[in-house]
């Protein structure tokens, strides 16, 4: 039966499970917290980046998780994305991933994806990330907020084809042209922001197969996502949605339900290219958080 524990195959063979937990804007503290209640109520998936600054509270969270779960390293998929300012080639690339390993307290993560493809060292850097591959620090790596230029450009010269492409997807983003190429070179979409940072939460439609269905708006989105074979990491804060988002399993929306949602599509995404500077005036890639605006706040 699907559940927390379904898994996908990604295209190297590695099963990873289809509905995790992620910790954006989200500091230390409480992302230990958040982490730990999510494997103690059953998420097998964790989802992090360097850029969220949260490394350290995500792997005592993942410690504390593994203890109260009686779960092993091995029982848990973590993610965690190579930070734009930390791009560039082997050496720099394996140093910056030792450091996050270091923060984690993990001796490997089971997915390394690329935050952002900038554009003067993203392929630079992913041939850097082949080569951790190929030393077995990770099981697969990918790439996130690629578009289809950027993605062909990178398959001409990868190696390796990336797992996963994680994306901003959710209802009134649903990334067609992308998730159609992905999806026909074998490379899987993540969703990030699946409920649209909580915007989507208060769409009239949803709310009103929210009360069709007798379930939360969030649980509708994620059960849409589900039917929609896209992997979902979702961030809460508290526990009890964390608990809620997870209860999707028990239901299903018809087939013109879902496609009731599909039509939500506006293509607004939250955070993109446009929104920040890749390089500070001084050539350097721009590394804070400040420069990562969310367009929705
Ligand atoms: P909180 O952390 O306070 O629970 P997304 O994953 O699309 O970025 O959305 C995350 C946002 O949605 C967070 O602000 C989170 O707030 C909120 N959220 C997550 N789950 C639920 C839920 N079940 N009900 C209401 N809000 C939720």
């Amino acid at each position: 039966m699907d559940g927390l524990h379904s898994t996908i195959t990604l295209n190297n063979g590695v099963k990873m499970p289809r509905f995790g937990l992620g910790v954006w804007k989200t500091d230390n503290r409480t992302s230990r917290d958040s982490v730990a209640a999510a494997i103690k109520n059953g998420y097998l998936a964790i989802d992090t980046a360097r850029q969220y600054g949260n490394e350290q509270g995500t792997g005592a969270g993942i410690k504390l998780g593994l203890g109260q779960a009686g779960l092993k390293r091995s029982d848990l998929f973590v993610t965690t994305k190579l930070y734009n300012g930390e791009q560039g080639d082997y050496d720099q690339v394996s140093k910056a991933f030792e450091n996050q390993l270091k923060d984690l307290g993990l001796d490997y993560v089971d997915l390394y994806l690329m935050h952002w493809p900038v554009d003067k060292t993203y392929i630079e850097s992913y041939h850097a990330m082949e080569k951790l591959y190929r030393e077995g620090k990770v099981r697969a790596i990918g790439v996130s907020n690629f578009d289809n230029d950027r993605m062909e450009k990178l398959l001409e010269e990868a190696e390796i084809i990336p797992a996963v492409n994680q994306m901003e997807f959710n209802p009134t983003n649903q990334e067609r042209e992308i998730l159609a190429f992905d999806q026909s070179h074998d490379i899987e979409m993540t969703a990030w922001s699946p409920l649209g940072g909580g915007e989507s939460l208060t769409n009239p439609v949803i709310d009103a197969l929210a009360k069709k269905y007798d379930r939360s708006a969030a649980q509708i989105i994620l059960r849409w996502e589900w039917q929609r074979d896209i992997i979902t990491v979702v961030k809460s804060t508290h526990e009890k949605r964390i608990i809620q988002n997870s209860q999707i399993f028990d239901f299903s929306l018809s087939d013109e339900d879902v496609q009731k949602i599909n039509e939500l599509d506006q293509g607004k995404r939250g955070l993109w290219y446009d929104d920040f500077q890749w390089h500070n005036s001084n050539g350097k890639v721009a590394n804070g958080i400040d420069q990562w605006p969310d367009t929705r706040k």
